[in-house]
């Protein structure tokens, strides 16, 4: 059973996919961490402004067990993030990691940008999660406890504008994906709604 949850930066897809995944008893993949880890090498390795060699470079000797840094979920490492997802190879560099994590027994959930598109288009239940770039703006400031709304609300569009506007994998809502929009919902009103939508195409 693969759960595919995407939607664009503070939709509320990650809360959902961790709830969703401790609900079902399945594993679950934060994809998006494994963008930033190769954002973060490659400032880290090449300095700014990122270089196409420095990403690809990273990716392909990316160690996913290293997950824990805390700088990963700086608004810098997500714009970063988002810099080097839209070079080809380096998504070619973690498509087998993601796919055979989506296989894992009894089931898997993954959330990010091409999950039901790309990396696993066959997945059994698809969420796309949005919400109203202001309402996700809000979020993401009480998030990273800062005090300058603007400047988050400018980050995320921006970061809206290179995911959905890039040539590969970017993104946009499978054709059978279920719409979650969480604009006026709070977690618990959002979780139930994707439950209830997994449990609606799940396999008995
Ligand atoms: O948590 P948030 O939604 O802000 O971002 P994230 O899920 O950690 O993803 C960071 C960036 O990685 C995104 O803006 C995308 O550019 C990229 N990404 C991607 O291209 N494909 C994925 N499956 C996941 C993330």
């Amino acid at each position: 059973m693969i759960i595919a949850v995407d939607g664009p930066a503070a939709a509320g897809k990650g809360t959902i996919a961790r709830a969703l995944a401790k609900h079902f008893g399945y594993h679950f993949l934060d994809t998006g961490a494994l963008y930033r880890m190769v954002g973060l090498a490659a400032i880290r390795a090449g300095g700014e402004p990122i270089t196409t060699p420095a990403a690809i470079a990273a990716a392909l000797s990316l160690d996913p067990s290293s997950f824990t840094d805390a700088e990963l979920r700086t608004e810098k490492v997500g714009a970063a993030a988002s810099i080097v997802a839209v070079i080809p190879e380096v998504r070619a560099a973690l498509l087998d990691f993601q796919r055979s994590f989506a296989r894992k027994p009894p089931g898997a959930v993954l959330d990010g940008r091409d999950i039901g598109t790309v990396v696993c288009p066959d997945a059994h239940a698809k969420l796309f999660v949005t919400a109203s770039a202001e309402v996700r703006a809000r979020r993401r400031q009480k998030e990273l406890g800062s005090a300058d709304y603007e400047a988050v609300l400018v980050d995320i569009k921006a970061r809206d504008e290179r995911d959905s506007k890039r040539a590969t994998a970017p993104l946009v809502a499978a054709k059978d994906a279920v719409v979650l929009d969480t604009s006026e919902m709070d977690i618990a009103a959002a979780v139930k709604a994707a439950i209830a939508a997994v449990e609606a195409r799940r396999v008995p």
